[in-house]
């Protein structure tokens, strides 16, 4: 780089100037092909229920997702990842329902895949949201069990290939789980099923709304691990991220995920400069709640807030970025 000039031979300003030479200078853009919007899942016919925490976000079950997400393909967003709200009656401790072959996210995948065959479906490889306890795994001896639930976890994942999900995404967090899940899948014959792995995914506050929208609550009534601390990562560690990233395309992981987002992006940066791996970041609930409900008071604009914070997941290096501002942010976009 040449930082030979000097003021007042080099005027900064000059390149600011006009749109049209802002436009030139711009060092990254941002596109509907960016986004990868979540859906959430709920039991039921024409279902469209808003969760509380999250205004503008809806639960909507599986005759109408295909329905819901039809302007999302519109706008030209690639890919939807789905998370179900699965009832009460329908969890237990070990979180079987995983391995329904009609659950949520199955008859949802093969609802949206028949509807939509280009879009893209991710689906999410973990048992918390069919589990009593709300772990991503079973619970032996007051701890998650690594092994008993990678071996869950593997029939899990080729259900959902098998309902017509493109991607499959683990965010359990348990060690070897990305390779377990790759030798299962290529068994099978589903070696075109790819791999998004949650490789460096924290034990975050921000996850709260979405726990919220997914009924999946730390703790129901019995003494339980009362946090994820003992599978996901520390928020003060970064060179622990870089590890598990690198065990994680090692064992066969076909793009890899830092979450959450916007305050991790130091982290998304180091990914993809020292990998140089597709590279995404989720930009999980509590953050769009936080933005949000400052929107909702009159101390942000939702157009501007929305844009900057996304420009900024490209700036750190994100190949893409899931968000629950995916079609408000694609609409923008269109509009100009
Ligand atoms: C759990 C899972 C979580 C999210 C996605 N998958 C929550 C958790 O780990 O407790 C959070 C997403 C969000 O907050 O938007 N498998």
């Amino acid at each position: 780089m040449n930082f030979a000039g000097s003021f007042p031979t080099t005027r900064m300003r000059r390149n600011r100037r006009d749109a049209w030479n802002r436009a030139l200078v711009a060092e990254n853009t941002l596109s509907a092909a960016d986004l990868i919007w979540p859906i959430f899942l709920t039991e039921g016919e024409g279902q469209r229920v808003e969760v509380p925490s999250m205004p503008g976000v809806f639960r909507v079950s599986p005759d109408i997702a295909a329905e819901h997400v039809a302007e999302a393909v519109a706008l030209g967003i690639p890919a939807v990842a789905l998370f179900p709200y699965t009832p009460m009656e329908h969890r237990d401790e070990d979180g079987t329902g995983a391995l329904h072959p009609d659950n949520l996210t199955c008859r949802a995948a093969r609802a949206m895949k028949a509807a939509h065959p280009g879009l893209g479906l991710i689906s999410d490889v973990a048992l918390d949201t069919y589990t009593t306890h709300g772990h991503d795994g079973v619970l032996r001896d007051g701890q998650v069990h690594n092994e008993e639930t990678v071996e869950i976890l593997c029939r899990m994942a080729l259900l959902q290939a098998e309902a017509g999900v493109d991607v499959v995404a683990p965010s359990d967090m348990m060690d070897g789980r990305i390779g377990t899940i790759r030798a299962a899948l290529d068994a099978r014959g589903l070696i075109h099923t790819r791999i998004m792995s949650y490789a460096a995914k924290y034990a975050s506050g921000f996850y709260a709304p979405f726990r919220d929208a997914v009924g999946s609550e730390i703790g129901s009534g019995k003494p339980v691990l009362s946090d994820k601390k003992t599978y996901q990562m520390d928020p003060a560690n970064s060179d622990e991220a870089l590890r598990e990233v690198a065990l994680d395309i090692a064992e066969g992981a076909d793009m890899v995920m830092v979450k959450p987002g916007l305050p991790y992006l130091d982290i998304v940066h180091r990914v993809r400069s020292t990998f140089g791996v597709p590279t995404f970041a989720y930009h999980v609930s509590g953050e769009y709640s936080m933005l949000m409900a400052a929107v909702q008071r009159g101390w942000l604009n939702y157009d501007r807030a929305m844009m900057e914070a996304l420009m900024c997941f490209k700036r750190a290096g994100c190949n893409g970025v899931l968000t629950y501002l995916a079609v408000d942010a694609a609409r923008r976009l269109k509009a100009g």
